[in-house]
């Protein structure tokens, strides 16, 4: 017989005088102890509808969650053995070799990080304050008017910044909805979810026009109640490479302080569209303008550090002593989740941070990954007067506007692989795979 559970309601006053493993029973009404809550009752219990509680159950009742539809692309990918394949799906970086190298100014400061690292004892639930501090005037700037306002933690990435800030969100207004412009990253919706809140989703871009529409959004923000998050891409938007104008940047910003609504700003990919400082002004556009916001940062791209997992969340509050306060709550969020963040990638960062020479290692290597993808977007627009926009877009990805249907048909009769949802990633391509490229989309009717 299995080791059946003791089902809910089995309390300590029911059990026998003394069980089978020579474990004592409690006196009625006594203190359930740990090992009697473990240990097995003499006959089979049955459920409140009949079933037999011995059989595991609890798993039955799951429904099976469809695969990551981008790893099976990459799969489909590895075992394609046709030549001049292209593979415009993957998420990451990838250099001219079609790599995703370690950076140098990474390689660097992890050798620093063994020859000098002498503990490994806990940090605490904020993780590397000096990394989260490193990173602040290269986000907020050198001299930001926030000083005192910025809960800072390390987070598992950026994905561990969206869920902790929702976490947030969730503790100090569980009324709040999160407004969602659409297309966008397709994780977002799920972090937010996950966290219990609701979510209320306007159109960010139309892929028929390659533009964002912003009377959808504008609609989106005037039906918003006050409190609402307003969740916004601060840079190199995934998965259109669409980015407001600096002009419409200033409207969401005055919208947001007028109709007193919470920007959740995600910085994934700052250094990857126009430069550092460059792609950090939307972000500090808005926090100028606001009393409280949230920043979700990742390092992963940006430092070429996936694996590592390495991202921070800021949280700006009215004052000093509200910011206390926030800090207290996300270590209390943050305790419960994951306790404290993987410390490697953080450290590599704050190492960078901390030495000039690295820091301008890690520019010129961030230079090298941005002249690369703009270098292939404006190849990719060249070929085709249709596809000009994809020169004026920023980041990784560009969304062209397609079915599934010729999205399978590009991957199955051309052998370029992109996301079913017409997504594609720039930095797959080699400047040479323009025309290619273009013919097969001209050829599946996307073009
Ligand atoms: C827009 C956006 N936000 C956040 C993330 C999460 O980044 P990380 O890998 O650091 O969790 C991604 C990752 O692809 C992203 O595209």
């Amino acid at each position: 017989m299995g080791t059946a559970i003791r089902p809910l309601g089995a309390r300590a006053g029911m059990a026998q005088k003394g069980d089978r493993n020579g474990f004592p029973s409690p006196a009625r009404g006594a203190k359930e102890t740990r090992a009697q809550t473990l240990t097995p009752p003499l006959s089979p219990p049955r459920g409140a509808r009949g079933q037999d509680l011995e059989t595991p159950i609890v798993f039955e009742a799951l429904n099976a969650q469809p695969p990551d539809s981008l790893l099976g692309l990459i799969k489909a990918y590895n075992s394609d053995g046709r030549t001049g394949k292209i593979d415009l799906g993957v998420g990451v970086y990838r250099d001219a070799h079609g790599n995703t190298p370690v950076l140098k100014a990474v390689k660097a400061a992890e050798r620093i990080l063994l020859d000098t690292q002498d503990t490994k004892k806990y940090l605490g639930p904020e993780g590397d304050a000096g990394f989260s501090a490193g990173l602040q005037p290269i986000i907020f700037g050198d001299a930001h008017p926030l000083a005192g306002r910025i809960a800072a933690l390390q987070t598992p990435g950026g994905t561990g910044a969206l869920r902790l800030g929702a976490e947030l969100i969730r503790a100090a207004n569980a009324d709040a909805a999160v407004r969602v412009g659409t297309p966008t990253w397709p994780n977002h919706t799920p972090i937010f979810a996950a966290a219990g809140l609701k979510i209320v989703a306007h159109r960010f871009a139309d892929l028929a026009t390659q533009a964002v529409d912003f009377e959808a959004v504008r609609q989106g923000l005037a039906s918003a109640s006050p409190g609402d998050v307003v969740l916004l891409h601060g840079c190199c938007h995934n998965p259109t490479g669409v980015d407001f104008s600096r002009a419409q940047w200033k409207e969401i910003a005055e919208t947001l302080k007028a109709r007193k609504l919470i920007p959740f700003v995600d910085l994934a990919y700052q250094g990857l569209g126009d430069g550092l400082e460059e792609d950090a002004r939307a972000t500090r556009l808005v926090l100028e303008t606001v009393d409280e916001a949230l920043v979700a940062y990742s390092c992963d791209k940006n430092f070429g550090l996936y694996r590592d997992r390495v991202g921070a969340l800021y949280v700006v509050a009215r004052d000093s002593g509200e910011t206390a306060k926030v800090m207290s709550n996300l270590a209390a969020l943050a305790r419960v989740a994951w306790s404290m963040p993987p410390d490697h990638g953080a450290a590599v960062v704050r190492i960078i941070l901390e030495r000039p020479d690295l820091v301008a290692m890690w520019r010129e290597e961030l230079d090298v990954m941005r002249a690369r993808i703009n270098g292939n977007r404006a190849a990719l627009a060249a070929a085709d007067p249709a596809l000009a926009f994809i020169r004026d877009q920023r980041g990784l990805f560009s969304n062209l506007a397609m079915t599934k249907p010729q999205a399978v048909a590009l991957r199955d009769r051309h052998a370029i692989y992109c996301a079913d949802s017409g997504r594609i990633n720039l930095a797959g391509m080699q400047p040479a795979d323009a025309g290619a490229i273009v013919a097969a989309l001209k050829a599946e009717g996307c073009l």
